[in-house]
C-alpha cells in the first residue's frame, strides 16, 4: 500500500509584512511549518518587488526551515548563482522564462543541481505541463502556480488543478515533489492534496489570518 505522503505548507513570505519578516518566520516555525516560500520578481511578471540574495542570506543563519526560492524572472541564469551562494535549498525556476529566451531549461535545471541546491520548475497557469515533460527528469520540484503572478492574495485559479493529476501520472518512479503555489487556504488545501499535491504554499492564509498557528494547523487538518 504506497505510503500516503505527508503534506508539506511552505508559507510565502511574499505575503508577509517585510518590516517584521523575522517575526513572521519566528510564528511560522513555531507552528511546525518546515519551509518557508521565497518569492523572487524581476519587474518581468510584476513591478519588482522582491526578496533578493541578499535577504535569503541574512535568512539562512537564522533559520533552518527549508528556503523554497521562486524565481519568477526573466533571465534565470543571473539568479541561480546568487541565491545558492546566499543558501537557497530549493531553486525553481520558470519554464516561460526559458521559452523567452531561447534557454536550455536542462541546463539551467543541471546547473541548480550542480551548486548542491534542489531544483525546480515551475510553470504559469497558462502553461501546460506538456511543455516541461521533457525536463521531469531533471528536477526535484515542480510548481504549478495557481495565480498568476503577483504579490500573493489573488484567487485560486481551478482550471490549474487537472495539471497536478497529470504530473503524478507522468512523475512514473521519479521522486519529483508537486508544488501548488497561489491562493492556497483551508478551503481548497484538501482538493489539492487529495489530487497529489505534496507541498502546498500560502502566503495570505498564514500571514493574513489574525492567528497563524491556527491557520496553519486548519490547512494541515484538512490536507494530512
Ligand atoms: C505569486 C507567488 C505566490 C504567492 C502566494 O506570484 O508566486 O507564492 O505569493 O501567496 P497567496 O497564497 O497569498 O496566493
Ligand atoms: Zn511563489
Amino acid at each position: 500500500m504506497k505510503t500516503k505522503r505527508k503534506v508539506i505548507l511552505a508559507p510565502s513570505l511574499l505575503s508577509a509584512d517585510f518590516s517584521k519578516l523575522l517575526q513572521e518566520i519566528k510564528d511560522v516555525a513555531r507552528a511546525g511549518v518546515k519551509w518557508l516560500h521565497v518569492d523572487v520578481m524581476d519587474g518581468h511578471f510584476v513591478p519588482n518587488i522582491t526578496i533578493g540574495p541578499l535577504v535569503v542570506k541574512a535568512l539562512r543563519p537564522k533559520t533552518k526551515m527549508t528556503l523554497d526560492c521562486h524565481l519568477m524572472v526573466l533571465r534565470p541564469d543571473k539568479w541561480i548563482e546568487p541565491f545558492a551562494a546566499a543558501g537557497a535549498d530549493v531553486i525553481t525556476i520558470h519554464a516561460e522564462a526559458a521559452r523567452q529566451n531561447g534557454m536550455d531549461l536542462r541546463v539551467q535545471l543541471a546547473r541548480i543541481r550542480a551548486l548542491g541546491c534542489k531544483a525546480g520548475v515551475s510553470i504559469n497557469p497558462a502553461t501546460t505541463v506538456e511543455e516541461i515533460a521533457p525536463v521531469l527528469d531533471a528536477v526535484d520540484l515542480v510548481l504549478i502556480m495557481s495565480v498568476n503572478p503577483g504579490f500573493g492574495g489573488q484567487a485560486f485559479i481551478e482550471a490549474v488543478v487537472p495539471k497536478i493529476g497529470q504530473l503524478a501520472a507522468m512523475r512514473g518512479d521519479r521522486k519529483f515533489l508537486i508544488e501548488i503555489d497561489g491562493g492556497i487556504g483551508v478551503q481548497n488545501a484538501g482538493m489539492v492534496a487529495r489530487a497529489g499535491c505534496d507541498v502546498l504554499v500560502a502566503g495570505a492564509a498564514v500571514f493574513g489570518a489574525k492567528n497563524r498557528a491556527k491557520a496553519i494547523k486548519a490547512i494541515l487538518k484538512e490536507c494530512n
